[in-house]
């Protein structure tokens, strides 16, 4: 049997319409090699995850020279150097006074994390977050996931949890248009809090840049806000940047395009360069809001992950990956706005630096979604270019490529994409 017989056979994937007919032989930076040599530009990354770029050599080293040592020990039963590095590293790239970090594996493990911390802190048990949102695949994350595509079947979650509208501008579920709408998506906490909660809420969590939803970009102001009506509820802050964080943007951090101090980070994907870790720091009166025995977990802080992550954000800081990609991702949209005016079909193009989402509609004045996401995703994977699709409608082609790609490679990508597109 080849890999695609055994993965049929023996490899749950009942939940994915589709696994992509690509068996990953190797990668390097922005390319993709398949079992029969085809060569791919990879505008996916691994799901936003190999923001140094594939097989990157510091980050290779760096977890090598760990496991010449040793892989594990519980990174918080002993004392681990790379954990401890890594953790300080962390107090220093993430805003204000954010400063203890607890590690964990996956994404959804550390916003399970937050969550409870948020609780622990506040002594308050509801949380706030968007319609269109994702945080997870775990019971807690789902519950705080605004996308019933997502929670179909998973019910009935978790109790005490209020969702409002989005700052969907290109689709505004209040149907008004920024800056009139005097950012009433962000005042709508204020009505959230007071009419679809008991009032004792620990937390509001949502996405710098939402991902899975769609790559939306909140409108200027939209965070201060949201902060603003959190602060005067004693409501937390829960910053959720698992997809946006490390350089993905165009800064270190999504978060740092707003004006605010999250209470919590919750960091996963891009953090190790594609070695499984998770994080959430929060000030230290916060994080030490834990008593003995509230929470720890068997791998969470691997020494090879944590030793990797401080490479990758070492790479990406020497280089001035973050920067670049604002660079290349300003380019990209330039290109794909161009693109636009000879395909009908492209509703929208936004998104922040190398974090770019195209928009298909059937129309532009009525905006009904397009269905042709995944035939165009397939067209472009034969032309050797990944990319991924997402968003509440599945109407819109991810741009999430390793950092480290070249203007020439997004170049050969919106000529492909030019061809293709309807
Ligand atoms: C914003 C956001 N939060 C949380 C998660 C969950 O991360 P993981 O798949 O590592 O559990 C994801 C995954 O896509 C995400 O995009």
């Amino acid at each position: 049997m080849d890999t695609k017989e055994k993965y049929s056979r023996y490899v749950n994937t009942a939940f994915m319409k589709k696994v992509q007919p690509v068996v990953f032989e190797k990668a390097k930076g922005s390319k993709v090699y398949d079992e029969d040599g085809k060569e791919y530009i990879d505008c996916f990354a691994g799901i936003a995850v190999t923001n140094a770029g594939h097989a990157n050599q510091d980050i290779a080293e760096a977890a090598k020279s760990q496991m010449d040592k040793f892989f594990h020990c519980c990174s918080y039963y002993y004392y681990v150097k790379p954990v401890a590095d890594l953790a300080e590293k962390l107090a220093g790239i993430t805003p204000g006074r954010l400063e203890k970090t607890f590690f964990g594996n996956g994404g959804a493990e550390a916003i399970e994390g937050a969550l409870r911390l948020a609780k622990q802190y506040t002594g308050k048990y509801e949380f706030v977050a968007l319609q269109a949102s994702f945080h997870g695949r775990s019971l807690a994350t789902l519950s705080i996931t605004g996308n019933s595509t997502r929670k179909k079947g998973g019910g009935p979650y978790m109790p005490g949890v209020a969702f409002m509208p989005p700052p969907y501008c290109y689709r505004c579920f209040f149907d008004l248009e920024y800056p009139s709408c005097k950012l009433k998506c962000a005042r709508f906490l204020e009505e959230t809090i007071r009419f679809s909660t008991s009032g004792s809420v620990a937390a509001f969590i949502a996405e710098p840049v939402m991902g899975e939803g769609g790559i939306i970009v909140p409108p200027k102001g939209y965070f201060e806000k949201i902060k603003e009506i959190c602060d005067e509820h004693d409501v937390l802050f829960i910053a959720d940047e698992v997809q946006s964080g490390f350089g993905r943007t165009g800064k270190m951090l999504a978060i740092e395009y707003w004006d605010v101090e999250p209470d919590i980070m919750v960091m996963a994907k891009g953090l190790a360069g594609g070695f499984p870790l998770s994080a959430f720091i929060a000030r230290s009166e916060i994080a030490d809001s834990f008593k003995p025995g509230d929470h720890l977990s068997t791998f969470g802080g691997s020494p090879i992950s944590c030793a990797a992550g401080l490479a990758n954000i070492e790479f990406l800081e020497k280089n001035r990956v973050p920067e670049e990609a604002a660079e290349k991702g300003a380019y990209l949209m330039d290109r794909l706005k161009g693109l636009a005016r000879g395909h009908a079909i492209i509703g929208d193009v936004r998104g922040k630096g190398l974090m770019v989402g195209i928009e298909l509609v059937e129309d532009r004045n009525t905006r009904v979604p397009s269905s042709l996401g995944g035939s165009i995703q397939e067209e472009c994977r034969k032309a050797g270019i990944l990319i991924g699709v997402g968003g509440i409608y599945g109407n819109i082609l991810r741009i999430q490529p390793p950092l480290v790609i070249k203007k020439e490679e997004l170049d050969t990508v919106v000529a492909h994409l030019d061809r293709i597109l309807p």
